[in-house]
């Protein structure tokens, strides 16, 4: 494993980190969840993510449960505030009466004093960022958070609250969680030059497209059983990248992964590690085979003619329109 710094900041996060989004809790049982965890910490992942909102909160006490035992000292756990956990008006969003509730809630199913990154999990346009931003630094002086990080905020949101951060003295957010891969690459307008400015660092999710990339899916015909296209929650979240013209290009990126000797999903995360702004690619995974064969892409690079092949063969179904970076208008 090669391991990168969370933007700016003094710590390390190893570069493919593990996520249990729609998995854990969920998709796949607690035996299956258990042996991606120990497959992750076997190959040498050290960074898991996770958010309350996941499997309806069942998703952390899952990563509680799976990580008891290992040494607190060497991991770096994530998690995240904002979608609703509960049927209450304050149940969600980022007041400070919901985010002081939530990072309780999510250290005991965690089975921790602390996790190492909190992130907002999109902006809220109902809470004053100042309340938010107050929140997040308690937390840090509290010792309840370490780092704090944003996921899906667009440039101007992040500039906004870097601006109040630093006229009030406020911790500053070193981290944005993005979707980015081949198919996906709207931060790279706007988002990623403040980045670099600012010490801000990319966790990337979805970077293999939710299991697309790995070329499993094939054009016109039905999707594998027991994939995340045939999960009852899964399947309205892959739908996006689940048409003809997309799966007939990413069969075509077949060629290019052989020679390079690579799997198509190392191809995939090896990508988005291309990106010096992006401190760690957060991998999903239902079994543990393919955390082992996604994990190998830790430390491959990419020449720019192969960079240039793979934009030739998947040409306009990329997208990089950063107005599709978006956050509820109001609060789910
Ligand atoms: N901040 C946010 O808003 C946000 C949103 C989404 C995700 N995330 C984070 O990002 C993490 C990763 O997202 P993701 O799960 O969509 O990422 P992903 O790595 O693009 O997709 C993971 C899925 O692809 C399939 N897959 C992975 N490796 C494979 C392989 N080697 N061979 C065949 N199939 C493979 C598996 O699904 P099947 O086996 O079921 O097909 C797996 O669950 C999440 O767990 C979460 O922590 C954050």
């Amino acid at each position: 494993m090669e391991f990168r710094h969370l933007g700016r900041s003094g710590l390390k996060v190893s570069e493919i980190s593990y996520g249990n989004w729609l998995t854990h809790g969920s998709q796949v049982e607690e035996d299956a969840a258990k042996q991606c965890v120990q497959a992750a910490l076997d190959e040498g992942i050290t960074t898991f993510d996770t958010a309350d909102v996941y499997a309806a909160t069942k998703a952390e006490e899952v990563l509680g449960r799976a990580l008891k035992g290992v040494r607190r000292e060497s991991l770096e756990i994530f998690t995240k505030v904002y979608w609703p956990t509960g049927p209450g008006q304050n149940d969600r969003g980022l007041s400070r009466k919901h985010i002081t509730e939530s990072i309780n809630g999510s250290l005991r199913r965690l089975q921790t004093d602390y996790v190492d990154l909190y992130q907002a999990h999109r902006f809220d346009y109902e809470t004053p960022l100042e309340e938010t931003l107050k929140t997040f630094d308690d937390l840090v002086r509290q010792g309840k958070v370490l780092y704090v990080g944003v996921s899906e905020w667009n440039a101007d949101q992040i500039a906004q609250a870097l601006k109040i951060a630093d006229e009030m003295g406020f911790d500053r957010i070193v981290s944005n969680q993005p979707q980015y891969s081949m198919l996906w690459r709207v931060i790279e307008g706007e988002i990623v030059p403040l980045s670099e400015k600012e010490g801000i660092g990319q966790i990337v999710w979805s970077p293999i497209g939710q299991g697309v990339l790995t070329g499993k899916y094939l054009p016109g015909q039905q999707p594998p059983e027991g994939s995340r296209a045939t999960d009852n929650s899964g399947s309205a979240m892959i739908a996006r990248f689940m048409n003809d013209d997309v799966l007939t290009r990413v069969q075509e990126l077949k060629p290019i992964a052989a020679d390079l000797g690579l799997s198509m999903a190392q191809l995939a995360v090896a990508w988005v590690l291309q990106n010096p702004n992006v401190s760690s690619a957060i991998v999903g995974a239902s079994r543990p085979e393919q955390v082992r064969d996604n994990v190998k892409a830790a430390g491959v690079k990419l020449d720019a003619d192969v960079l240039k092949r793979i934009d030739d063969v998947l040409g306009p179904v990329v997208e990089r329109d950063p107005a599709k970076t978006q956050s509820p208008s109001t609060r789910p």
